[in-house]
Order: structure tokens, then C-alpha cells, then sequence
């Protein structure tokens, strides 16, 4: 559910699937790529790994075990900046994202930092990489509440990962889909059906076109997802809100922040 400025939209929830999705979201990532690596760049940093907007840093969390020496795939890597930070650990990161502006925006980084990520344009459900050519995959914020297709989704990457690879993944906590998408106290009054998987679409009003979907997967459905691919699961960290971060974004604010997740962070790993 996004909040930055884009053509005048109605907001529905009705059925989209893959390809009214991906059609969707590459062009609505490409118009607001600029904005959101304006926005969000400093915090996120250049060679940074935030997991979500409380700030938790892989350097503190450490779900993605060693990386050096490991093949790593970020998946939706935006401008590449948590690829940046695998590969200045000696990790051999590489990006993938749908949106064309977003990777333009991961060269321009590489070029100001010396910190190169190959990447490649693509979707979380067509990896264009062969079986068992990675060690961990993961995504901040990435790709997969994008994608109608999780099943297709969550089985590639574990086509691509060789055995004992690590998947870790950050998403919009499920329990958010419940309130209004506002950082202030409207948005702490439950108004919508945890259950309610409906997807979030928004319609261009001028040309009809759908301009933005997203996905709802409760907690239980992300379990059944990852087992039925055959991942374990590791750990699951709801981050709480810093005191000191004042930080808005989006839906995450403090007021929220302090009172429920904003963040789900889930670990995994197939068997060895
Ligand atoms: C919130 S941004 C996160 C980017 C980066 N991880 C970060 O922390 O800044 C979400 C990214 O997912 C990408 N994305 C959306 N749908 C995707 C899909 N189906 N496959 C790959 N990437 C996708 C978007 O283009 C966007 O760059």
C-alpha cells in the first residue's frame, strides 16, 4: 500500500493475478524509483542492509549466516545497496528487480561507491539463473508481496539454491493488513479481515489501467509456503519500533511502531 505521489487512483480489492501484477508494478516502481531512492537513500545507505524501516541491520540480526565466499541472490534489490554490503563482505551478491528505473539508480550507486552489483532485470517467478546456483537468496522488502504467483515464487528460489542454501525474506507484517494504511493513531483501529487475502489494486482513474497491486499472505500461509518447498524454517523476527527512530514511512511510524509489527523477517534453509 503506497503512499507516494502518482497518477490519481481508486483503490480496490479484487482478484489480480501474475501478469496483472508484474504489468502493474514494473512501471509503477519505475515512476517512483527517483523518489524513493531520494527518500529513503541515505537511510537505506549506499553499501547499507536494513531489513525494514525499524532499521534492523543484518550486521545485527544475522540471518543470512557467513556470506563470504557464498554465491548470494538478492531478489527486488532496488538500487542494490544490501548487495553492496554482501559483496564488501566478500559475498559473490547479485541483484534482481523488475523495475528498469530502480536498476538504474543500483548503476549510478555502483559507479559513486566502487562497489559493483551485477544485476539483472526479471521477476521473482522466472529466476533466469540455473538449478542450484546460489547459497542464499534473499529479499528486503523485495519482491515477494508483489507477486500473486508465491507458489511459483518461493519453489524458484529453491530450484536455484543448492542444498542447505539459506532463504530470508522481509515483508510487510501480516497483521498489518488488518488496519488502515496511516502512520497515525486512524491507523491503530482494525478495520479489515486478517484473513481477507484479497489483493490490493489501484486503478489509474484516467486510463483505467491497473497502476499498483499488492499481496496479503497470513502468517500460517507463509509456514505452509516455505514447507511445502522444503525449507525449514529458522526464525521469524518481529522488530521492535527504536525509541530514537523518528522515521516515517509509509504506513511505519512510532505511533504505530510502538504498539504493533510492522515487519516480518522470516529465515529458512533447505536440507543439506
Ligand atoms: C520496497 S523496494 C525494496 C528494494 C530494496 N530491497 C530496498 O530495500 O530498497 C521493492 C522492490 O521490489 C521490486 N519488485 C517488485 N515486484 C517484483 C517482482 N515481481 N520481481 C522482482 N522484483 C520486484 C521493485 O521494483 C522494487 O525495486
Amino acid at each position: 500500500m503506497q503512499q507516494w505521489p502518482h497518477p490519481p487512483v481508486t483503490a480496490h480489492r479484487r482478484p489480480a493475478g501474475e501478469d496483472e501484477s508484474r504489468r502493474a508494478n514494473g512501471p509503477d516502481w519505475d515512476r517512483y524509483a527517483d523518489e524513493y531512492q531520494a527518500t529513503h537513500g541515505e537511510f537505506l545507505g549506499d553499501a547499507g542492509f536494513v531489513w525494514g524501516p525499524e532499521g534492523l541491520t543484518e550486521a545485527d540480526a544475522g540471518i543470512l549466516g557467513p556470506v563470504e565466499g557464498r554465491d548470494v541472490l538478492e531478489v527486488g534489490s532496488g538500487a542494490g545497496q544490501c548487495s553492496r554490503w554482501v559483496r564488501e563482505r566478500g559475498g559473490r551478491a547479485v541483484g534482481l528487480d523488475l523495475s528498469h528505473r530502480q536498476l538504474q539508480h543500483s548503476r549510478r550507486i555502483d559507479e559513486a561507491s566502487g562497489v559493483a552489483v551485477p544485476s539483472v532485470l526479471g521477476t521473482a517467478t522466472h529466476l533466469p539463473f540455473g538449478d542450484a546456483s546460489f547459497d542464499v537468496v534473499f529479499s528486503s522488502f523485495g519482491a515477494l508481496q508483489f507477486v500473486a504467483d508465491i507458489e511459483r515464487a518461493v519453489a524458484e528460489t529453491a530450484r536455484v539454491l543448492r542444498p542447505g542454501g539459506r532463504f530470508a525474506f522481509s515483508i510487510t507484517h501480516p497483521t498489518r493488513w488488518m488496519f488502515p494504511d496511516d502512520p497515525t493513531e486512524e491507523g491503530l483501529t482494525a478495520t479489515q479481515s486478517y484473513w481477507d487475502r484479497t489483493p490490493y489494486v489501484e486503478v489509474d482513474d484516467e486510463t483505467g489501467r491497473t497502476a499498483y497491486v499488492e499481496h496479503h499472505r497470513t502468517l500460517g500461509d507463509w509456514v505452509r509456503l516455505l514447507a511445502d518447498a522444503g525449507f525449514r524454517i529458522t526464525t521469524l523476527l518481529e522488530p521492535e519500533w527504536p525509541a530514537d527512530n523518528e522515521r516515517l514511512w509509509g504506513g511505519w511510524s512510532r505511533v504505530r511502531g510502538r504498539l504493533t509489527p510492522g515487519t516480518a523477517i522470516f529465515g529458512s534453509e533447505l536440507p543439506s
